[in-house]
């Protein structure tokens, strides 16, 4: 009896680590794919790990628990993973572009959210994130025009933390803009474009969020540093 015990232990041991070196797997191969479609965009990378780490800390801030914060430190990164299904022509055009193309464009979310849609919780997560991220709060985004509290929560803070990240950054066609521009934008787009609650949450503590981003750059991370540096911890390094 007691060796049957011992070998179904062994046997659950086995397939526990299985299932946790195939999700380790899984998620690499997901990193280095979103990595992959911000390469595309952005000629750093870094602008992802910045974003999993302030959705991290407008997630905690707002009241979630840290597992979920931490799933959300690395699920958010993915969310434009679907831009990988964009032609260069259109994710490249300098200028505006057209209605068609826009079109093309905004597929981005629901090609993400085909790719990571999973069984297991991480991807689950980051599939939400990706069909999400473009909603806005007064039901003007896309791609389903979902209002309020109907969009998750997980899409509502990455995209606020993304409007952020994105337009202080410089870009090949247009320079970073200030901090304080960027404060007045978000401010001006609370319960329009954002979540009135996280809007607040995040202008009240945007000094926490700039720490996150000054030392994310002085130390170039990266994703394989999500794993194991918090938002917090980073935010305590100076
Ligand atoms: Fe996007």
């Amino acid at each position: 009896m007691l060796k049957i015990t011992e070998d179904l232990r062994q046997l659950y041991d086995e397939k526990k680590r299985a299932l946790h070196a195939l999700t380790h797997a899984h998620h690499e191969v997901l990193m280095k794919l979103a990595t992959a479609a911000e390469f595309r965009d952005d000629d750093t990378g870094v602008h992802i790990v910045r974003l999993g780490l302030m959705a991290e800390k407008l997630s905690l801030l707002y009241g979630e628990t840290v597992e979920f914060s931490f799933m959300i430190r690395l699920a958010a990164p993915m969310h434009d993973v679907g831009k990988i299904g964009i032609p260069d022509h259109i994710l490249k055009k300098p200028g505006q572009l057209t209605p068609d193309e826009r079109e093309q464009m905004n597929r981005h979310a629901e090609i993400g959210h085909q790719m990571l849609l999973s069984t297991v919780p991480l991807f689950e997560l980051a599939a939400s994130i990706a069909l999400t991220h473009h909603e806005k709060f007064d039901g003007s985004g896309y791609p389903a025009g979902l209002k309020g509290h109907a969009i998750p929560l997980e899409g509502r803070v990455v995209a606020l933390v993304d409007y952020f990240d994105a337009l202080t950054m410089d870009r090949c066609y247009r320079k970073a803009l200030d901090d304080e521009q960027v404060i007045d934008m978000i401010a001006a787009q609370k319960q329009r474009h954002f979540d009135p609650e996280l809007a607040e949450l995040f202008i009240d503590k945007v000094s926490s969020f700039i720490a996150l981003r000054e030392n994310t750059n002085a130390r170039s991370l990266m994703f394989k540093d999500l794993i194991h540096l918090s938002a917090d911890d980073l935010i305590g390094l100076r």
